[in-house]
């Protein structure tokens, strides 16, 4: 199975020179890339830009999306919209918008359902806001955040084939601007994508668990990318700062294509 290296600019960089020169970091390394699937998600209002600059060498997708394609929704996209811009993938559920959107899990199960239904595929974002001394993921408290966070968000749906969906395991403890900043441990990021794993095969199938793309999203960077994506069972990773920090996402690259 072939990684995904999902780039999440969450909202930057502050213009659209700036997200330019970003961008043009991402052209000179992407064509090298062979071993990943590289996602773009940059702000909707980059995404013209991005989908001007980028043909085959790497995916765009979006940040969010409405749930409905009617007119009537002032400040909202709509999945057509995406969808003309080449879009391919959304993020959706991620933890800052569950808290400063208050984005529940109901509204997380219409955007899926939405993406699913329009062709689009969304990368849904689960995670526990912290843990305890001694907790793993096996831990009750732990087992029960991510099982309702992926029963409410999955509710009512079916999926056809693994690669209509990706799930983004992101503890909110591990996020970079998240303090205070705890030391994640690639084992039992392992253990838990294991657990998320073992949830898909009995809500869906062994075949769909087995192929479907689990990724792991927190503080990834130049430094520890390979100490994640070295496990068999972490199908990729989901960066959000090192995105638009042009020395770490040049030093990211070069190691990427080593
Ligand atoms: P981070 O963000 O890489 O800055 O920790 C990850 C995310 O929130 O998606």
């Amino acid at each position: 199975m072939n990684k995904f290296i999902v780039f999440n600019f969450k909202m930057a960089p502050g213009s659209l020179k700036g997200a330019k020169e970003i961008f043009l970091i991402f052209k000179k390394f992407l064509q090298k890339v062979k071993s990943s699937k590289v996602i773009i998600v940059p702000p909707y209002v980059y995404l013209a830009e991005a989908s001007n600059t980028f043909q085959k060498e790497c995916f765009l997708g979006a940040q969010d999306v409405f749930w409905f394609n009617r007119n009537s929704a002032t400040g909202e996209i709509s999945p057509k919209m995406l969808k003309s811009f080449g879009v391919k993938y959304v993020i959706i559920g991620h933890s800052e918008r569950r808290e400063y959107l208050n984005e529940t899990n109901e509204i997380i199960n219409y955007k899926i359902k939405a993406c699913l239904g329009s062709g689009l595929i969304p990368i849904l974002c689960v995670g526990e806001k912290d843990r305890k001394e001694g907790d793993s993921s096996l831990s009750f408290p732990i087992k029960k955040i991510l099982f309702e966070q992926l029963n409410y968000a999955l509710r009512g749906i079916i999926l056809k084939n693994s690669s209509d969906l990706v799930i983004a395991y992101e503890p909110i403890w591990a996020i970079s601007n998240n303090e205070p900043k705890k030391i994640e441990d690639p084992e039992e990021i392992e253990k838990t994508i294991s657990l998320i794993r073992f949830w898909i095969a009995r809500r869906f199938s062994e075949e769909i668990a087995e192929n479907l793309h689990i990724l792991y999203g927190g503080s990834v960077n130049s430094q520890n990318i390979f100490s994640f994506l070295a496990f068999k069972e972490i199908n990729g990773v989901l960066i959000g700062a090192a995105s638009t920090n042009k020395i770490e996402l040049t030093k990211l690259f070069k190691k990427i294509i080593k």
